[in-house]
């Protein structure tokens, strides 16, 4: 995607410099949810700013379906080479969530919404919880300077 100068959006711009900048390893985050959804039954998860999949595949080695929404198309690219192309990934941004009729057991958006403003992180949130089954979860981690 281009941004409003025309430019390459930031994370596409950084995704075709760096690619798979975090190595392929899951965050520990992801590894202390895995076990929590699979406490819970959770069988079918979003991943709304998922890059290139490092998160996504250790909930998918333990049968847990994941679909994500990435801004990159390059990072998308660089899931589909790494994980198969089995894994439905919307290309957009979360802001234009949803992208389907569908709701989902569990939801884990990881790193992402510090990177929005205030009036876009409440949307997401809500968008979120919107896409939630009854009784479902959503987590999110980010970074805080408190
Ligand atoms: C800090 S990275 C974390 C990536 C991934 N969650 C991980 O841990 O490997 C933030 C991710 O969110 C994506 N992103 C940023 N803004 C977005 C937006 N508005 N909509 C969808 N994805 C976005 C970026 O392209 C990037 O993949």
């Amino acid at each position: 995607m281009l941004d409003e100068t025309g430019k390459p959006e930031f994370w596409e711009a950084a995704f075709s410099e760096k690619q798979e900048m975090w190595g392929f390893d899951p965050a520990n985050s992801a590894v202390l949810t895995k076990d929590f959804f699979i406490a819970h039954g959770v069988k079918n998860i979003l991943i709304p700013g998922i890059g290139y999949g490092r998160n996504a595949q250790i909930f998918r080695d333990n049968d847990i379906s994941v679909t994500g929404i990435e801004i990159s198309a390059t990072a998308i690219e660089l899931a589909r080479k790494q994980y198969g192309s089995d894994m439905i990934i919307y290309h957009g941004s979360v802001t234009d969530m949803p992208f389907e009729d569908r709701s989902y057991d569990g939801i884990f958006c990881y790193a992402l919404i510090h990177l929005l403003d205030s009036d876009e992180r409440q949307k997401l949130i809500r968008n979120c919880y919107n896409q939630l089954s009854p009784g479902s979860y959503m987590i999110f981690t980010t970074i805080s300077n408190c």
